[in-house]
């Protein structure tokens, strides 16, 4: 996909997602909007889910894709999930097969990106997408994912004291 194409379909993305957080409705449906919205939009956003985090697990608290994962509830720590929120910082693995840490929910996945839902260094939570392209996340993608983890954090419930 040449680059140009990549960057309106982001931006396409990005609108969709401010009309909706626009809309000021914050209840629990706001998650599985989000999830849907770039699933359906972003066609290497195989799968997309968001994890909360409670006392020291990470709790799948919705998603969109073709199948269901296994991994509902991740310990902070394990897999790229749990490195991402307990490094606070946003990971990229090109290889999924080639990384040690991670854990296996689709045969089909090859890339994955976890973005940690941060508010004053906190971890809330996660947004986590598999792709089944090999590198398929880039700058562009951890622009709008931190963008994203950003308004979430505003508007995402502090479910615990502990963790992270
Ligand atoms: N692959 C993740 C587990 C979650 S599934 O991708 C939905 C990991 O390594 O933490």
């Amino acid at each position: 996909m040449a680059e140009s194409e990549r960057q309106a379909t982001l931006e396409a993305a990005r609108a969709q997602l401010r009309e909706r957080l626009a809309r000021g409705d914050d209840g629990p449906e706001l998650l599985e909007d989000v999830c849907r919205i770039l699933q359906r939009a972003v066609p290497w956003y195989d799968w997309v889910g968001i994890y909360l985090v409670e006392g020291e697990e990470l709790v799948l608290a919705a998603w969109h894709g073709p199948a269901a994962t296994e991994h509902v509830r991740i310990p902070i720590g394990q897999g790229i999930c749990g490195a991402a929120a307990r490094e606070r910082r946003t990971i990229i693995v090109d290889d999924v097969n080639a990384d040690p840490r991670y854990l296996q929910c689709f045969l089909s996945t090859r890339s994955e990106i976890v973005v940690p839902i941060l508010r004053n260094d906190r971890v809330l939570g996660e947004i986590d997408i598999d792709s089944d392209r090999l590198a398929a996340f880039g700058p562009d993608d951890r622009e709008l994912l931190e963008w994203l983890a950003g308004q979430l954090a505003e508007r995402t419930a502090q479910e615990s004291a502990g963790a992270a």
